[in-house]
């Protein structure tokens, strides 16, 4: 395995002992700079493997699994380097092919190498993702998609060793029992890309980090069409030129920072956070009471009394999002009634209900649904974060509660968040990291 480096990538400083101390607060009130998506910086970067030309990317935030990424692409033999949101990547002649077990354990995403490693060096070992805290998380649909290209696949020492000689276009169905595969919408589309002949990809993801992905090949020369929409027909190419793309503000985030208001209260401006992309959770946050108004490149959240309980149902895009159901439990825990919020998506992903119980929340667990009843007011405990979007529903339900809360899992936070916690401070959040 050859390995390369660019410019050293600052570290991200938290470690598993660090913890927040999070007091109550009053309301949210000021302006907030929403920062590039994790989730469309993530395959964009495995993207950059599909030419040999150097490609910039913007916008891409300084979280965790981006800086996992840069190592596996490091691994790989291409040259990265990345400092204030700008990434180069300089993959040349890499000839590397596998992303070992250490980094991938770290990150499912980085599974998304798969389609463009197969596409270009004809071979692809990705250590095969293991089980997950928010429920199984297969990739067979990534395989089947990739198969019908011509790829064949065999499972050797825990790795997915993937091998074709010159992939062929053909007809992908990637519908699943939870609906659409987002990161596998990715890597067939990547493989499409410098496939011989047109792909039509059918129950494709919809989410707008897969449009950002088509956009971002669209700019290399790739040729693609539908995406957005459950059909996406790629007729491929001989090659691809460098990128140079600008990631979209992440929609989690500014979600998340929706929700907190929602929480505490206040008059919080999103810069960048895009209705279109948010269409499901305003329409939620307005039913709960929430005021959202669009601004030109912004979106305003006002919020004065407890929210109103809601029913919601996580779904893949256009529906509610599953990386904001846990953030949503935590609101309602403090909503005015009985919500019901269903899990579509990761059926099992509900390991922050019996720590927002720990702070006195009324919530129980039916099979994929939870039944939420509002109660007045949380009280501080110290609480654990099993994963990101976990972690953040715990910071924002500590803002409401009574005294102090502890939140450890902190590490999970850093994953996918740039600065969730600073921007909460800045806008009036008592939040102290302590190690
Ligand atoms: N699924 C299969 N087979 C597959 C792939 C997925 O059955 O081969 C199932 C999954 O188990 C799940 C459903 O299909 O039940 C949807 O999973 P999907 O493949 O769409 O998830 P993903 O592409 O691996 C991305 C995000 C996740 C986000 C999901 C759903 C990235 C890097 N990750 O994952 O983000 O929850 O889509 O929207 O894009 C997060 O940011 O916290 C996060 C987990």
């Amino acid at each position: 395995m050859t390995r390369s480096s660019g410019s050293p990538v600052s570290p991200i400083a938290p470690v598993a002992s660090e913890r927040l101390l999070i007091r109550p607060s009053g309301p949210l009130r000021g302006t907030a700079v929403v920062n590039g998506a994790k989730n469309a910086a993530l395959p964009i970067m495995a993207a950059c493997l599909l030419t040999d030309e150097p490609s910039i990317i913007e916008r891409v935030p300084h979280v965790t699994d981006v800086v996992t990424m840069i190592e596996i692409l490091r691994q790989l033999g291409v040259s990265v380097s990345f400092a204030d949101g700008r990434l180069s990547v300089a993959p040349g002649r890499y000839t590397g092919t596998a992303a070992p077990y250490d980094l991938v354990s770290r990150m499912r995403a980085s599974v998304c190498v798969l389609g463009p490693l197969l596409t270009r060096q004809g071979k692809a070992q990705v250590s095969m993702p293991g089980g997950c805290v928010i429920g199984p998380r297969p990739i067979d649909l990534h395989l089947k998609g990739l198969q019908a290209l011509g790829a064949a696949f065999t499972i050797e020492h825990g790795y997915v060793v993937g091998t074709a000689s010159g992939l062929r276009g053909g007809r992908v169905q990637l519908g699943g029992a939870f609906g659409s595969s987002v990161l596998a919408t990715a890597n067939v589309m990547m493989a499409a890309t410098l496939a011989e002949g047109v792909t039509t990809i059918e129950q494709a993801a919809c989410e707008p980090e897969v449009v950002d992905l088509a956009h971002c090949l669209i700019g290399m020369g790739a040729r693609i069409e539908g995406q957005g929409g459950p059909v996406i027909r790629v007729e491929g190419v001989s090659r691809l030129r460098g990128a140079h793309h600008r990631i979209i503000p992440d929609r989690i985030e500014s979600g998340t920072l929706m929700i907190a208001a929602a929480m505490v209260g206040g008059d919080l401006t999103l810069e960048g956070a895009r209705a279109e992309h948010l269409g499901a959770v305003i329409d939620k946050l307005a039913e709960a009471e929430v005021v959202i108004e669009k601004l030109d490149s912004a979106l305003r959240v006002r919020a004065a009394h407890p929210p109103r309980a809601v029913e919601i149902t996580t779904l893949p895009f256009p529906g509610f999002p599953t990386d904001l159901q846990a953030q949503m439990m935590a609101l309602m825990a403090v909503g005015r009634g009985v919500s019901v919020l269903t899990e579509k998506v990761y059926p099992e992903r509900f390991m922050h209900i019996g720590e927002l119980n720990r702070m006195g929340a009324a919530i129980t667990r039916e099979g994929s649904s939870a039944i939420v009843k509002g109660v007045e007011r949380l009280s501080g405990a110290p609480v654990n974060g099993s994963d990101l979007r976990a972690s953040a529903a715990l910071l924002l339900a500590g803002m409401c509660a009574e005294n102090q809360t502890e939140l450890t899992g902190v590490e999970h936070l850093k994953r996918g968040y740039q600065n969730l916690e600073e921007q909460l401070v800045r806008l009036g959040a008592d939040i102290q990291r302590i190690s």
